[in-house]
């Protein structure tokens, strides 16, 4: 009876008083609305009450049951032009190996221009929608939460006097924008795209990561003043700078777990909640039919969702199939959205395709001994979690991040996606994975830390976001220094007046012996 007394527990909301909580959700990118549907999860089972906010930018598929929790309400905001758009897949094959998204300097051109080709048109009438403000303004909201990754959530916000807005980010790190909130600048602390760390870095490394730390700065800026711009030339007035908006929030809540990711110095307002989502045991049970396929040894392939395996590039595909060839024992189950038969004539009866997979139950299950993922974050977490060894193959954005952060605890492999085609290469990366017992160890003991990590990220994300609903626009937590330009930020003109101190007094020095050494000398002579 007690049991189910404090079972019950669980579910009365805490003592706090409820707030009215808007999220914006532009729906754009299936990983951003998923995480937003589970922050709302997350607040919404505390009592408090919560509105989705929709907007359609694109159709995406699977929305309908993201949102667990009932009393959640929605808003749906669907342009005119909505309705005529196709039902279609929106895949992204450039991400594969098209120069236009995998050169950094050409992307910080082109995926602005991608992205606002989508954003325009629903912009263009949502923000001329006098009634549609109105009404969101009439509900008196407490708090206002939106992703930095897409500004409009910061600009509604704005549009209607919002109490306070809080800003929060799906992906692990945003360095950009975390240096709005007085968080010193990662260089040395967070590797560009596969450089090395700590003694092993040498001055290359050091230049990639000078590299891709400008030219993602340069992107973000990129497109977030595109965004702001266009605001402003749909609006007809001068709206305030994005980056006052985005640092109005008191905290900056990021996927980030600080057991996982890299160790880097950060502010009190920077607030890690990665893991919040993360089911401590699978719910789903594997189906029957996967039963039969498991062997022994099992090893499980996905790309996600934004890119699809049917799209790889030929040469990709070639270096899976030599690997295939070579491990004739093991199973692979790969998620293949097509039935693509002449592809499937190339490959062994050891490769089993599959349009969708259980993928928690998969990795939860013993004979699964390792998993080739792209390295999306939720992908990420649920392997790190499940303490599974994984060949991670980065195609885009944050990707290579959390690649690298998973495989700095020694149970997976960050490899980069050009070598799909070296088979040798591939298959003695699989081999390492498979038989190498250093993997599998390290993946348990990093999966133990997490499921032991002495704060709960759901809890912390609970608390900072009634916090900063409390607490709007604190800045206590913003360091003076952010507030500085480059040379008082480094105090170069302090170091530059100690130099000249110095230089002065050993010019003095040298000046009085040489005196000193004239009068000896006379006085001697
Ligand atoms: C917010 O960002 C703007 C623009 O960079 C800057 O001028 C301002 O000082 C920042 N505010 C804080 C509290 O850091
Ligand atoms: C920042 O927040 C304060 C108080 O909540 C508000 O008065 C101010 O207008 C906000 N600034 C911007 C640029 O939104
Ligand atoms: C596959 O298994 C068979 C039988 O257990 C064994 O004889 C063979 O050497 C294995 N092949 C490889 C490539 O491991």
């Amino acid at each position: 009876m007690l049991k189910l007394l404090l079972l019950f527990s669980i579910f009365i909301p805490h003592d706090v008083i409820s707030l009215k909580i808007l999220i914006a959700n532009p729906i754009l990118g299936f990983s951003h609305v998923k995480f937003n549907a589970q922050v709302a999860d997350v607040l919404a089972d505390i009592g408090h009450d919560v509105t989705m906010l929709n907007i359609y930018h694109i159709p995406l598929p699977n929305l309908d049951k993201l949102v667990k929790n009932s009393n959640v309400k929605f808003i749906e905001y669907r342009p005119t032009h909505f309705s005529g758009m196709k039902n279609e897949e929106h895949t992204l094959p450039d991400f594969w190996d098209s120069i236009y998204m995998n050169n950094k300097i050409v992307a910080c051109l082109s995926l602005p221009m991608v992205v606002k080709e989508k954003w325009e048109p629903t912009y263009s009438e949502l923000l001329k929608d006098k009634k549609f403000f109105q009404s969101l303004k009439d509900q008196d909201f407490d708090a206002v939460i939106t992703e930095t990754f897409e500004l409009g959530g910061f600009y509604i916000a704005h549009l209607i006097n919002a109490r306070s807005v809080i800003a929060i980010m799906s992906s692990v790190r945003y360095p950009y924008t975390e240096q709005l909130f007085g968080q010193p600048p990662t260089l040395g602390y967070i590797p560009g795209d596969f450089s090395r760390m700590g003694k092993e870095a040498t001055v290359w490394d050091r230049l990639n990561d000078i590299y891709n730390d400008f030219f993602f700065t340069q992107l973000h800026q990129a497109y977030s003043n595109m965004q702001n711009k266009l605001f402003d030339r749909l609006i007809g007035y001068k709206l305030p700078y994005w980056k006052d908006l985005v640092n109005n929030s008191t905290v900056f809540i990021t996927n980030s777990n600080p057991y996982l990711d890299f160790a880097a110095p950060k502010t009190a307002n920077i607030i890690p909640v990665g893991g919040f989502n993360v089911q401590k045991s699978p719910k789903q049970s594997l189906p029957n039919e996967y039963q039969d396929i498991l062997g022994e040894n099992t090893v499980i392939i996905s790309f996600g969702s934004v890119v699809r395996s049917y799209e790889m590039p030929e040469n990709f595909k070639s270096g899976f199939v030599e690997m295939f060839k070579k491990f004739p024992n093991v199973t692979f189950i790969w998620k293949y959205e097509r039935d693509d038969l002449e592809f499937r004539k190339r490959i062994g009866p050891n490769v089993y395709f599959k349009k969708w997979m259980p993928q928690s139950a998969l990795l939860a299950d013993k004979r699964v001994k390792l998993f080739i993922t792209h390295g999306g974050l939720a992908s990420t977490m649920e392997v790190a979690y499940s303490g599974k060894p994984a060949l991670v193959v980065p195609l885009f954005s944050d990707q290579f991040h959390n690649a690298m952060m998973l495989s700095r605890h020694g149970g997976s492999i960050a490899y980069n996606k050009f070598d799909l085609s070296k088979s040798e290469k591939l298959i003695s990366a699989v081999r390492e994975l498979l038989e190498n017992s250093k993997f599998a160890e390290n993946s348990k003991l990093l999966a133990q830390v997490l499921h032991n990590q002495p704060t709960d990220p759901k809890q912390t994300l609970i608390n900072h976001i009634e916090f900063a609903a409390k607490f709007p626009s604190l800045k206590s937590l913003v360091p003076e220094n952010n507030s500085n330009g480059f040379i008082a930020f480094y105090y170069i003109d302090a170091y530059f007046c100690i130099i000249a101190v110095i230089c002065l007094f050993l010019f003095l020095i040298r000046i009085t012996f040489k005196k000193l050494y004239c009068f000896i000398k006379l006085k001697k002579e």
